[in-house]
């Protein structure tokens, strides 16, 4: 029999997945009907193409992609699903993300907190876990950021992309390697005009302003994380960033005085692609071997509303 233990139960990664849309759009492409160029978007911002989804293709497809990758995981009972582009105000586009993944009436919702939107929607599942709703949920990250500017706007158009990631956490112990570490999540709407969009084709982005935000939150809330964790910075092998700009994410290793060897990006080829940032990053860096089991990682993000956060975890042998 088991015995019962004094550890509080953790929320523990078991899987992780990505789905990217098949159509790459360069710089080169976007400057023949924008007034831009190939090298201003890669010295201001480190981008050099983006995935953009088709007209046909919804959110909830992107989702679905990525999810399938990891739902035979372990037997999900859950699903948080993070966007700030769902394909409709009402109902969550979730519950019919769990519907076609066969996830048999499990609770489903979406959650809107930005780019930002991966980090609580792990907290989120990690409580669910908690308070005994189930044993193993699906957490997607998915957003079609490509739909919010203006086409015209030369300021943003260039920064977004499309993607979706999908993770599933297990209930497990502290200890085991995958296990999320103390949660730094935040938010402050006395800026939430600095990024804002009533409906698709109508973002306004306050850059300059946007810049400084970012640097200083994702900064902040790494340092809170990893001190929560009883981590010193030096003992990060990766810092994985939301990626926002690459101007942004250096500049925050270098407040953190972490080596550019230590910090994990992927912004070159697929922009900013919002809730879906770090589950995807974490996927291709995984995939590639960039990520290996036993490294003790920092994630941060940073976005509309404005929110924040950072959590820590050492990264798991992931054999599904
Ligand atoms: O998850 C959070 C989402 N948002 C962000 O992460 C955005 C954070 N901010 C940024 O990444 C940067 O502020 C930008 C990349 C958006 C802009 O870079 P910047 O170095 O702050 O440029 P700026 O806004 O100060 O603009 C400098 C100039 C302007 O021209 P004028 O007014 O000085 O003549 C812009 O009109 O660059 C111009 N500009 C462009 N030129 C060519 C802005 N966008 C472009 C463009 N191509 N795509």
């Amino acid at each position: 029999m088991m015995q019962p233990s004094n550890e509080p139960d953790s929320a523990v990664i078991c899987g992780i997945g990505a789905a990217l849309p098949p159509a790459i759009v360069s710089n080169t492409q976007l400057s023949a009907h924008l007034d831009t160029s190939d090298e201003w978007i890669r010295s201001r911002t480190g981008i050099a193409q983006r995935h953009i989804a088709d007209i046909g293709s919804g959110t909830a497809d992107l989702a679905v992609q990525a999810a399938e990758k990891v739902t035979g995981c372990a037997p999900v009972q859950a699903l948080v699903l993070a966007t700030t582009t769902p394909d409709r105000c009402c109902p969550a586009i979730a519950t019919t993300v769990a519907s076609r993944l066969g996830l048999g009436g499990v609770p489903a919702f979406d959650l809107a907190a930005g780019c930002t939107g991966f980090l609580y929607a792990l907290a989120t599942a990690a409580g669910f876990i908690a308070a005994r709703v189930a044993e193993a949920v699906l957490v997607i990250g998915v957003d079609r950021l490509s739909t919010l500017p203006a086409p015209s706007d030369r300021r943003t158009v260039p920064l977004f992309g499309d993607g979706a990631g999908a993770m599933v956490l297990r209930r497990g112990q502290a200890w085991e390697d995958g296990a999320l570490g103390p949660m730094v999540l935040g938010s402050d709407g006395t800026h939430a005009d600095l990024i804002e969009a009533a409906r698709p084709g109508t973002l306004r982005m306050q850059g300059a302003d946007v810049f400084r935000h970012a640097t200083a939150r994702m900064s902040a809330a790494s340092t809170q994380a990893v001190a929560a964790a009883g981590w010193r910075m030096e003992d990060i092998d990766r810092l994985v960033p939301h990626q926002a700009n690459a101007r942004i994410t250096s500049f925050v290793a270098r407040q953190l005085a972490l080596p550019t060897d230590r910090q994990l990006h992927n912004i070159d080829t697929v922009g900013n692609t919002g809730a879906a940032s770090l589950p995807l990053l974490l996927a291709q860096a995984d995939g590639d071997g960039r990520l290996k089991a036993g490294h003790r990682l920092v994630l941060t993000a940073f976005g509309a509303g404005l929110t924040w956060g950072a959590t820590t975890l050492t990264w798991p042998d992931l054999t599904c």
